[in-house]
């Protein structure tokens, strides 16, 4: 019997399996609402075979976007055209719906990637962005304005109402994006943040901006709904945060009432450079969820089926979660199912695709 393929409970949630669609930005949103772009891409991946699929990282704040085409949870239409692509994707599909809240600090007021990348330039309508230090996130990024204990407040309280309006929008799960550099992140590592005030210095400080934000987020989302938050698991640099420090964050989470980690790495400078082997984040997945005792996702460059049963049949991490694979096929789900024996929830629409009905269709291949 599969371990991927068997059924958890994420939190309060039942998920039919461990497969896991990680959050994508898209850069396709207007102001911060969904478009037809995000009906037919959330509308694929709800038939992915996954169990859960994470909307893209949705913005707390209009100035909290990456880019002008980020997806945010700011605005009544934000809501409404979010609202209207999930309930297009249940329609559809078979999946389990979290979205991921964000807000991009100062690595926010960028191009598009296929645009650039890097910073918005004049003429491009660029925005003011905050930071925890005045530090740029590289040469040519934006130098972010010092983040005020007033500033800390009103992100906080975007996060909540941004919650709050995913609550209404009937998401199963709701994840805290603490990776990638972003705001919570930049706030945590010691390379972004240069505070002396009580938001920096040690690490119980710098973990403080991101615990506050979980605590008052789980006091707007029921117990009913999953609360959960992707951290990052190592910063790959001297000086930067380690696994250790992953671990003591994690531990901190679950004691503020998440229900679940999702290990990432890598980002909190233009140079950082994340390895680039298969899983390479598995190993400090699988100290956090033994260590820390919560419920642990773990993402990157896990491709093969083979690999993520094993991940899960080893107990390195109870939930995998894929990204470019899943992109590149969108039935991923699926073909796992088939190749690790399991079954897998499928519309009727397409039921006479099911591998049952096609393994004659092979056997009479081979013979002739
Ligand atoms: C197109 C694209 C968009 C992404 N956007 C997000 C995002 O919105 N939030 C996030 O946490 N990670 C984002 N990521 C990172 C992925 O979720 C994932 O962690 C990363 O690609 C490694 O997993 P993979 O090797 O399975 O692709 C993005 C990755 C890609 C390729």
């Amino acid at each position: 019997m599969s371990s991927l393929f068997s059924p958890i409970k994420l939190g309060p949630v039942e998920l039919p399996n461990r497969v896991v669609v990680s959050p994508m930005c898209q850069y396709s949103a207007d102001d911060g609402s969904a478009t037809d772009w995000h009906m037919a891409h959330l509308g694929m991946l709800a038939n992915c075979g996954a169990g859960l699929v994470i909307v893209e990282a949705t913005h707390v704040e209009r100035h909290g976007r990456i880019t002008h085409g980020c997806m945010g949870l700011y605005s009544d239409h934000n809501e409404a055209s979010l609202k209207r692509v999930i309930e297009h994707c249940r329609r559809a599909g078979t999946a389990k719906w979290g979205v991921q809240i964000a807000h991009a600090g100062r690595k926010a007021s960028a191009q598009r990637p296929w645009e650039g990348g890097g910073a918005l330039k004049a003429g491009e309508d660029p925005w003011e962005t905050v930071g925890p230090s005045p530090l740029p996130f590289g040469p040519g990024w934006h130098m972010p304005r010092v983040a005020t204990l007033q500033d800390i407040a009103h992100v906080r309280e975007s996060f909540v109402n941004s919650a709050k309006r995913a609550v209404r929008i009937g998401f199963e799960a709701i994840e805290l994006h603490y990776a990638h550099g972003y705001l919570a992140h930049s706030f945590l590592s010691p390379v972004s943040n240069h505070r002396t005030d009580q938001y920096g210095g040690s690490l119980e400080n710098r973990m403080r901006f991101s615990r506050e934000i979980a605590r008052a987020v789980r006091e707007v989302v029921p117990k009913s709904i999953a609360l959960g938050a992707r951290i990052t698991g190592n910063d790959w640099r001297d000086g930067g945060i380690s696994t250790d420090d992953a671990m003591a964050h994690a531990k901190a989470l679950k004691a503020d009432g998440l229900d679940y980690i999702d290990v990432s790495s890598g980002g909190v400078t233009g140079d950082t450079r994340n390895p680039t082997g298969p899983g390479y984040n598995v190993q400090i997945a699988e100290r956090i969820k033994k260590e820390a005792g919560i419920t642990t996702r773990v993402v990157g460059l896990i491709t093969a089926p083979a690999q993520a049963e094993a991940i899960i049949a080893e107990g390195k991490a109870d939930m995998v979660a894929l990204g470019r694979g899943m992109l590149d096929d969108p039935r991923w789900g699926w073909h796992a199912g088939a190749e690790l024996g399991a079954e897998v929830e499928r519309p009727p629409q397409y039921l006479r695709a099911a591998p049952k009905l096609w393994a004659p269709a092979q056997r009479v291949a081979k013979a002739s």
